[in-house]
């Protein structure tokens, strides 16, 4: 297979860095991004090409950025939207600031960087736009409504936008991972706010010792992640044969967590079948 040309947002630590060494490691042509250049220099040593990307730039910034990028090599195949962070805090503590700042990382950036690279997908009449979502865009949960708000909008919108461009040869693959060792439950990446109303305490308290606790021992293996996520767009290893999925679900644990909600869906589904249906005018 000719190498590909990817593109990653966040690429400073977790499956950002390892889907560059991965992509490396296949012959694919990678260009790494990270808001601060120095904390990739190590991509580059390794045969990236790198850019400065803070992915909550304005859009005529990321225009900019998106020709910059597609000098490189001449052409971008795949767009990987994976820069995130989470919010951890009640729905009642947080603060508009709060909400907006999640969502403008992990929801309008995924767009906008989308946005500006989709002209030259359609010129391409190909690409592919991977979204790296989260098991929290499966359900909600407390504590977690900033981070669950902006991942199952990201879904939504990724979606949506699978069947406006698939038409020109451009598909979108979100992947729904569980919980990898990455650097995203550390305390330097994540947003914890105490609560400020007593009534939360003993659900903040618990919540956040458990992810606190869980820093570190995430079952998922970010290499592995990436490894199969980049199996999955193009077609190799167990994704051989197999038409590109819009969805992804990764890992063991988001898959029964997946199951779960699925059978609990159509459980609900009977139960209210009735009370829902026989209205129409
Ligand atoms: N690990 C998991 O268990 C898990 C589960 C589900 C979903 N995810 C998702 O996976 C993606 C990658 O996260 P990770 O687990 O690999 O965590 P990570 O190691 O903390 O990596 C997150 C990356 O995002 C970058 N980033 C944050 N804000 C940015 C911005 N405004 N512009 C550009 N880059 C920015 C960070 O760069 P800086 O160094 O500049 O901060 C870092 O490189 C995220 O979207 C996350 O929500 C992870």
């Amino acid at each position: 297979m000719t190498p590909q040309v990817w593109l990653i947002t966040g690429t400073s630590s977790g499956f950002g860095a390892a889907f560059v060494h991965s992509l490396l490691a296949r012959g694919d042509k990678v260009i790494a991004t990270a808001r601060t250049l120095s904390k990739i220099s190590n991509l580059k040593d390794a045969g990236a090409s790198i850019l400065q990307l803070d992915v909550t730039s304005s859009p005529k910034a990321l225009q900019k950025t998106v020709q910059e990028a597609v000098a490189i090599y001449g052409r971008i195949d795949v767009l990987v939207n994976n820069a995130g962070y989470s919010h951890f805090g009640t729905f009642e503590d947080a603060t508009p600031k709060d909400w907006q700042s999640q969502f403008d990382t992990n929801l309008f950036g995924a767009i906008n960087v989308s946005r500006a690279f989709l002209p030259h997908f359609r010129a391409n009449k190909a690409g592919v736009i991977v979204f790296i979502g989260s098991a929290a865009a499966l359900c909600g949960m407390p504590t977690l409504a900033l981070y669950c708000g902006s991942k199952w909008a990201l879904t939504g919108a990724a979606e949506s936008l699978n069947e406006e461009v698939k038409s020109f040869g451009i598909h979108t693959l979100i992947v729904q991972p569980g919980f990898f060792r990455t650097e995203l439950l550390n305390a330097n990446n994540t947003t914890y706010v105490e609560t400020k109303i007593s009534d939360y305490e003993p659900l903040v308290n618990g919540n956040f010792e458990i992810f606190r606790g869980a820093n570190g021992v995430q079952p998922g293996d970010p290499r592995k992640g990436a490894e199969r996520i980049i199996d999955t767009v193009k077609g190799e290893g167990l994704a051989k044969g197999k038409k590109l999925p819009q969805t992804l679900y990764l890992g063991s644990d988001v898959i029964d967590q997946a199951k779960k909600r699925a059978e609990a869906t159509l459980e609900l589904l009977k139960e209210w079948e009735e009370i829902g249906s026989n209205l129409d005018v």
